[in-house]
């Protein structure tokens, strides 16, 4: 399977595909984690770096290559599910010429749909564990006492602001898009983690019956 999570920063993208990619035996392809990676060991471009803790995009030609190298790694041979990417058009189109390169196709678009004032408040309260990579909410998902919490840059007040904007100028061109190839599935993101999970599996069990 090949499934895309899209939704605005703290939509709990990460926290479904952590879910998601145990259930189905697939790798998470997150963009951005595998950018605060390189962050952490040093090897990112000193610009990008820069557009990410001010709550910018990443130049669309970056991320394409780092998609591009990453789906041919061995673990990705059942499927993936990509986490943050695409994000613009150009990079939709780029994804589809990447998989059909390669015999692929998309299986499905999960749009997780959250109202912005409830985005902002999962968003300053998130920490992430350094460790186990766990994400958690200090206020609906409290860290355990020994979890190594770490608060990203892109978290604070003045970012969060701007990504969502950010999200809303560039990726609302996206739904469109993808609505218009019939692979777009609405999920409400909003209510208790497992709930959404629950949802996010009904959209995906549609998809597969649709197909069978
Ligand atoms: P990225 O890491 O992709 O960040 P994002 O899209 O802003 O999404 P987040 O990770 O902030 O949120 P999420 O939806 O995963 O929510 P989460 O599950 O953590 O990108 C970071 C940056 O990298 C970008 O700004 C950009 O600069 C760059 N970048 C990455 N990809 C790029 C691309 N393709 N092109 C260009 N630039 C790119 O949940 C959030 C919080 O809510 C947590 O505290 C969680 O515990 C809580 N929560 C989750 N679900 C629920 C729930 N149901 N109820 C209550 N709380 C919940």
């Amino acid at each position: 399977m090949i499934a895309i999570l899209v939704g605005p920063p703290g939509s709990g993208k990460g926290t479904q595909a952590k879910v998601l990619t145990g259930k189905f035996g697939i790798p998470q392809i997150s963009t951005g984690d595998m950018l605060r990676a390189a962050k952490t060991a040093g090897t990112l471009d000193p610009r990008y770096r820069a557009i990410m803790d001010a709550g910018g995009l990443v130049p669309d030609e970056a991320m394409i290559e780092l998609i591009d190298k990453r789906i041919d790694d061995a673990d990705c041979k059942n499927g993936f599910l990509l986490d943050g990417f695409p994000r613009t058009v150009p990079q939709a189109d780029a994804l589809e010429r990447l998989l059909a390169g390669r015999g692929l196709t998309i299986d499905a678009v999960l749009q997780l749909d959250v109202a912005r004032s409830l985005l902002e408040e999962r968003l300053i309260h998130r920490r992430t564990d350094k460790r186990s990579g766990q994400i958690y909410h200090l206020v609906y998902n409290p860290p355990p006492p020994d979890a190594e919490l770490e608060h990203r840059a892109d978290d604070r007040p003045e970012a969060v602001g701007k990504r969502l904007d950010a999200y809303e100028a560039m990726t609302a061109a996206l739904l469109p898009y993808y609505e218009a190839k019939g692979l777009l599935r609405r999920v409400d993101g909003v209510g208790k983690p497992e709930e959404v999970t629950a949802r996010v599996l009904e959209a995906l069990g549609r998809v597969q019956s649709e197909e069978s």
